[in-house]
């Protein structure tokens, strides 16, 4: 069995402040955050809008760490190179965002980045075995894409558990997204997740001018977590 990777705590900022964005990352990478994570919504694949490339560009400079970006928008290709080039490290686009995930995930890795794979409560994971050696990470989500804030789906717990075995000692992380606060953070940890996505958990508890809270949450977050993976093995 190989060491599970370091556990990692991702602010999602579609929870922050977007009229002071730059300040948020920094705000948050100070107060212990290892990635950001940048939610991008096309109204389209889920009902939403949120940010696009030239914004991922104009953080760039603001973010010392990852940029961990959620691509939520079909087709998902066009937006690839734009993206490497607005400096992201890691891609996800989701299951099913269109029939050849495969070759977007190539494409992925040739413009130079990590790629992820999400999938929505309700894709399974039929399928994903064949994908396992094209990503770097696979995304569960815990809630609806779409928007911040919403409850925590239990019933995703045995899916991150079954993912977790199937990748087996493949270099894959595990990422979990949507409603993780203290509380759903051991579920999730304990089920075998690596990177803990927190919108409303960490930047409900601050504000860049305030960035106490931010700290607070962050690590609540990494203490029930690490507690929690430390009672399971790889
Ligand atoms: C949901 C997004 C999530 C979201 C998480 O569509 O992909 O990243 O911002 O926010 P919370 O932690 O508030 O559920
Ligand atoms: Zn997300």
């Amino acid at each position: 069995m190989t060491p599970r990777p370091p556990l990692r705590i991702a602010p999602s900022i579609l929870a922050a402040d977007f009229a002071a964005l730059g300040a948020e990352c920094r705000a948050v990478e100070a107060a212990g955050a290892d990635w950001i994570h940048v939610d991008v919504m096309d109204g389209h694949f889920v009902p939403n809008l949120t940010i696009g490339p030239a914004v991922a560009r104009s953080l760039r400079p603001h973010v010392r760490g990852t940029m961990d970006v959620h691509l939520m928008v079909a087709p998902a290709d066009p937006w690839i190179a734009p993206f490497a080039e607005a400096g992201a490290e890691v891609l996800t686009i989701h299951r099913e965002a269109g029939p050849h995930v495969h070759r977007s995930l190539q494409a992925i890795r040739a413009a130079g980045m990590k790629a992820g794979l999400a999938l929505n409560p309700g894709t399974g994971l039929d399928g994903i075995e064949a994908l396992l050696d094209t990503v770097d990470l696979v995304c569960v989500m815990t809630v609806n894409p779409g928007f911040g804030g919403q409850a925590f789906l239990r019933s995703q717990l045995p899916k991150i558990h079954a993912l977790r075995a199937l990748i087996g000692d493949r270099p894959v992380l595990v990422e979990v997204d949507g409603g993780v606060d203290p509380t759903t953070a051991p579920l999730v940890a304990a089920a075998g997740a690596d990177v803990l996505v927190a919108g409303a958990a960490i930047f409900r508890e601050g504000s860049a001018d305030r960035p106490e809270g931010y700290g607070r949450a962050i690590r609540a977050l990494r203490a029930a977590a690490e507690g929690a993976r430390a009672g399971v093995a790889a």
